[in-house]
This record gives C-alpha cells, structure tokens and sequence, in this order.
C-alpha cells in the first residue's frame, strides 16, 4: 500500500496504476480506479464501502482528511477523532492500493479563495442546522475528485442528503465519475455506524438506539397505510421524546429521495430522515420507505 502525502505522489502513483490497468485490458471493471474519500476515524462504515470499491475496481484509493472548511465554529474540528496509525493498518488490511493523507496547507494553500457550492438541495435538514457545511463538503471533494481522477466514488447512504448533493455537483460541473452510495451499516442494536458515537457517554448511547427505533417505527406506519408526513413526523418526535430525552430534536423531515424537498403526502419512495442534538455529539440518519416494494 501507498501512502502519500502530496498531490504530486498521489497523480504519480495513479499515472502509474493507469498504465497497468491499460496493459492489464480487463473488461470486468477492474480496470477501474476506485476512490473512498474519509476523514478518518475509520468503521466498518468506512470499510464497507472500501470492499465494496475493492470488488468493483482493480485500483483502491482512500483518502484521510479532516476537512475544516466543512465544521461550524462551534463544531468539533479540534477534537474529530485521528487515529491516523489505526486507519492505515484498517487500510493494508483491507487490501486498498493507495492512501493519499494530505495536511491542510496541501488542501488549502495561502492564498485559496474558491469555493464550490450547490444550490437547493443543500438548503434544508443539513444546510438549515450546519450552515456552509455543504461548502466546505463539495469544495474538498471536487478538489479530491481533480487530484485523485478516480472513475468511481463510494459514498455511505446514512449521509444521505451529502450523497445527493454530491450527485447533483458531479451533474452539474460534468465530473467524469461516477457517484456509487451504498448501505448504511449499523451496530448490532441499529445505531448507525459513525465517527462521533465514540463522543457518545453510556447514557447517551443507550438512548441514541432510538434515532434507527424511530426510523423503523415511521416505516412500520408508512407500511400500515399511513400516508400523512406530519402523522410520521409526529410519530417519530413523539418517539424520540420520550425514549431519548437527552437528545433535542434538530429536524424530523419526510422528503422526496431526489429534490429532497419536503413531502406532505406519501405516493411512492421518501426518505425519512432526522437529526438529534445529544450533549456529547450530534447524531444523523435516515431510512428509504418505497410504499411500492
Ligand atoms: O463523509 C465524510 O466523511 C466527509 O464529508 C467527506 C465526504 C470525506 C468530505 O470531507
């Protein structure tokens, strides 16, 4: 496994990969370089998608960064776990080709003043609690979409609305990779996988289970006919309230899969999605209903 820690090595490694995947002429896909941006602080979340890259590509890269431009000032930038030595090893181990650990000065140089941003469905759920989040989201990963040149980008579905943006920026600017979101992968207890459950105290943690508890009761109601997005909404606050009380609620929202505009009366596939605020960390998920499946 590669590991680089500059633009150069990585367009270096990845010419070199280029010509042996050409040589090599294989029709199945693995003549395809795959790519799993991160920051770091990798789960079997992470992993999933890396052995997923690592069925479909002959060429692995993942890269670790945490993003800066992408945290609130009161977010936690400082204290976003980095176990940098840990996530190398998870990396050898599961076969990726190469791991490209830029600084920050390599990502943002003195004197950096673009910023890539979507609009619309970047404005609600996300975009109304974590203002420029999504900013800072597309402008790292178009800038690692240009450096890495990748044919194909895995992303998880639990981030669900940043896989959309994520879409409709490649769309729009006409990058040539194309966008792979896969399953979002749970504890045993349905918690989805994430970075920031380590934050989480064991009170806390307890309580999380009913974030996926709630996703599942709103499906359960969708199944059962219910078709009005207030009634699931308020099915899931009410949920939420009284099983996770030391959570506040940012958002509770039934939305359609691709606008992400909110849905008031449920015809087909939505995506009911939530975030909640716990002391320690603040947790998101979401869950695909298709009433036609
Ligand atoms: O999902 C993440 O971990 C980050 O938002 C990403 C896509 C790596 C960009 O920093």
């Amino acid at each position: 496994m590669i590991k680089a820690t500059t633009i150069e090595q990585v367009r270096e490694a990845i010419s070199q990969a280029r010509e042996k995947l050409r040589q090599t002429n294989q029709q199945d896909g693995s003549n395809l370089i795959g790519f799993v941006p991160t920051m770091g602080a990798l789960h079997a979340g992470h992993f999933s998608l890396i052995d997923t890259a690592r069925r479909e590509c002959g060429f692995v890269v993942v890269s670790i960064f945490v993003n800066p431009t992408q945290f609130g000032p009161n977010e936690d930038y400082e204290r976003y776990p980095r176990p940098l030595e840990q996530d190398l090893a998870g990396c050898e181990s599961h076969g990726v080709d190469l791991v490209f650990v830029p600084t920050v000065e390599q990502m943002y140089p003195a004197g950096f003043s673009t910023t890539v941003r979507v609009s619309g469905v970047t404005e609600m759920m996300e975009g109304q609690f974590r203002p420029g989040h999504f900013d800072g989201v597309c402008t790292v990963v178009a800038k690692l979409f240009s450096i890495v040149g990748a044919d194909v980008a895995y992303f998880g579905a639990k981030d669900y609305q940043q896989a959309v943006v994520i879409k409709r920026m490649v769309a729009d600017l006409n990058l040539p990779i194309r966008i792979v979101v896969c399953p979002t992968v749970r504890e045993k207890d349905g918690l989805a996988m994430s970075s920031r459950n380590t934050y989480l105290n064991k009170h806390e943690r307890a309580q999380a289970v009913s974030l996926y508890e709630s996703l599942q009761l709103a499906e359960q109601l969708i199944r059962n006919g219910q078709r009005n997005a207030k009634e699931i909404i308020r099915a899931v606050r009410r949920h939420l309230a009284e099983h996770a009380p030391l959570g506040k609620i940012d958002y509770v929202a039934v939305v359609d899969p691709e606008s992400l505009q909110p849905v008031d009366e449920i015809k087909d596939d939505v995506v009911v999605a939530l975030a909640v605020r716990f002391p320690s960390a603040r947790l998101i998920d979401n869950i695909r209903v298709d009433v036609k499946s």
